[in-house]
């Protein structure tokens, strides 16, 4: 029997998320001695595990995801946390048993439900945990956990939110966005509000166009099942893409609370200008990966997955060009882009500056100045790059790009975006988890798009797997200058593959 402060009960504990992400991020916090001795964590499978047995299933998950050798003393302090409980989720009274469960067992009166499962597993979960008195706050706190996709569309959403609030108050619910807990994504925060030097140019007066690039050189991997129903534009644009855009363009928030910074992005959000059907072929585009060759590997097509519909036009590349509706961002385009089995996994915002007037070189030899661009690599590495014109040593007037380049990574080991979101909801800190009206306002913005292309079945367009995407998602540029940039550094010309 143990003691604890604060317990985590894991729902689908022996997936993949649970297993690649979850433990390795509690182990780290572990080492980094981040976990209070009364933490504790229960996995809920339906596997026949006794505790030994998950605590070798949680090892081998960690030895092969942590950052560092693992540490067998060190995971042996670790395993003291782990209990394994297997239950049916799909059975009422089995939510008694853990309820008496969590009760003998004097596991703490903080409990935090991670329903890292199928959300088709959401509204009955919670109503179970509900009909079992494990929602209760009388003593101690209880929140839930949910993984995205928190619903399909607009609708869908709003009838999850509703079946949920019956259950629980907002305060309670913790709708994790990963991204939010990734490094850079913070460093976003602090990069525009702890330093005045880029107030006075982040606007329409300075900046020509904002473009935010997710490529990952993988396939959809085993994950056909959900993937061939969801598409790049409800997998990453809805959800990540969508908050990386809300953080880069919001207006300052008043302070650094959960509600504060909430606020402003659903406001920003809110201005986006909604993109009418007849729009969206001039807003959007999508492709799939036909087959090709990453690390001179032959790579299969969508549609030849594992589990995809031969006939499928899920999209596993998505492009959209949003206006924002707002004193600040007028007129500007921000372009968003995604796909599956591009040339190399990296997720960049890339601010575009506009040209200085000209007329003050019209007499030397600088025929075409370049624009100034900052930078940030959200990964692999973490970096800031602002890139300037500067004149060449010499006699002749010459110029060159020149990048100040913050790389972040050298200055510290980082960690994984679970780690922090992790302490988050121990803490109760909610402001890296989504409001409900920012999902649905994600939702009234992609909803449009989604809807056409349901319903336009005939053709999709296709990219080579190990490419930079579809040549067509050029169209949705404004001006013949515009093109996608794919790389953070100035030595890389921007070039497709
Ligand atoms: C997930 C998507 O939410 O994010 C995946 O479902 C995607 O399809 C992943 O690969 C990307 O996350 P990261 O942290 O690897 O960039």
């Amino acid at each position: 029997m143990r003691k604890g402060t604060t317990t985590f009960i894991i729902f689908g504990a022996t997936g993949n998320l649970s297993l690649t992400k979850l433990m390795p991020a509690f182990y780290h916090l572990e080492s980094e001695g981040r976990l209070d001795v009364g933490v504790n964590i229960i996995a809920i499978g339906r596997r026949d595990y006794d505790d030994a047995q998950w605590e070798e299933v949680v090892q081998e998950a960690v030895r092969q995801k942590s950052r560092k050798d693992i540490s067998i003393e060190l995971f042996k302090k670790f395993s003291t946390r782990l209990s394994y409980f297997k239950m049916d989720v799909d059975s009422a009274e089995s939510y008694d048993e853990l309820h008496s469960y969590v009760k003998e067992n004097a596991l703490g009166c903080d409990i935090a439900f991670y329903l890292s499962m199928s959300p088709a597993h959401y509204a009955p979960v919670v109503k179970n945990l509900g009909g079992a008195k494990l929602l209760d706050e009388t003593s101690g706190w209880k929140r839930v956990v949910l993984e995205k996709p928190f619903g399909y569309d607009e609708a869908s959403a709003k009838g999850l939110q509703h079946h949920l609030s019956k259950y629980l108050d907002e305060h309670q619910i913790y709708r994790i966005d990963h991204y939010l807990g990734k490094g850079m994504v913070q460093n976003i925060l602090v990069f525009r509000f702890a330093n005045i030097l880029m107030e006075p140019l982040w606007n329409r007066n300075y900046i020509d166009h904002i473009q935010i690039t997710h490529a990952e050189d993988r396939p959809i991997g085993s994950r056909a099942g959900y993937y061939d129903g969801s598409g790049a534009m409800r997998d990453m644009i809805q959800s990540h893409l969508l908050q990386l855009l809300a953080l880069i363009a919001m207006e300052p928030p008043s302070s650094m609370k959960a509600e504060a910074l909430r606020d402003e992005k659903v406001k920003l959000l809110n201005c986006i200008r909604p993109i009418r059907k007849d729009q969206v072929n001039a807003h959007a585009y999508r492709a799939q990966y036909a087959g090709g060759v990453i690390d001179d590997k032959h790579v299969n097509s969508y549609l030849q997955e594992e589990g995809v519909d031969p006939d499928s036009v899920t999209e596993t590349y998505a492009a959209l060009k949003l206006y924002i509706d707002n004193w600040r961002w007028d007129q500007v385009p921000f372009y968003i882009q995604t796909g599956k089995n591009m040339a190399k996994t990296q997720t960049l915002i890339s601010i575009c500056f506009k040209h200085p007037p000209q007329q003050f070189f019209k007499e030397s030899q600088v025929k075409k100045m370049d624009s100034n661009w900052i930078i940030f690599r959200v990964q692999p590495e973490e970096s800031i790059k602002i890139e300037m014109t500067a004149k060449i040593p010499g006699l002749e007037m010459e110029t060159q790009q020149l990048s100040l380049d913050a790389s972040l990574l050298p200055c510290g080991e980082g960690s994984d975006a679970y780690e922090d979101l992790l302490l988050d909801v121990i803490e109760g800190d909610r402001s890296l988890f989504l409001r409900y009206d920012e999902v649905q306002a994600a939702w009234d913005i992609v909803d449009p798009v989604i809807q056409t292309w349901a319903s336009e079945r005939s053709y999709i367009d296709t990219y080579a797997s190990g490419s930079w995407g579809p040549e067509d998602a050029n169209k949705l540029f404004d001006k013949a200058q515009q093109e996608w940039r794919f790389h953070a550094d100035i030595d890389s010309p921007v070039c497709k593959t």
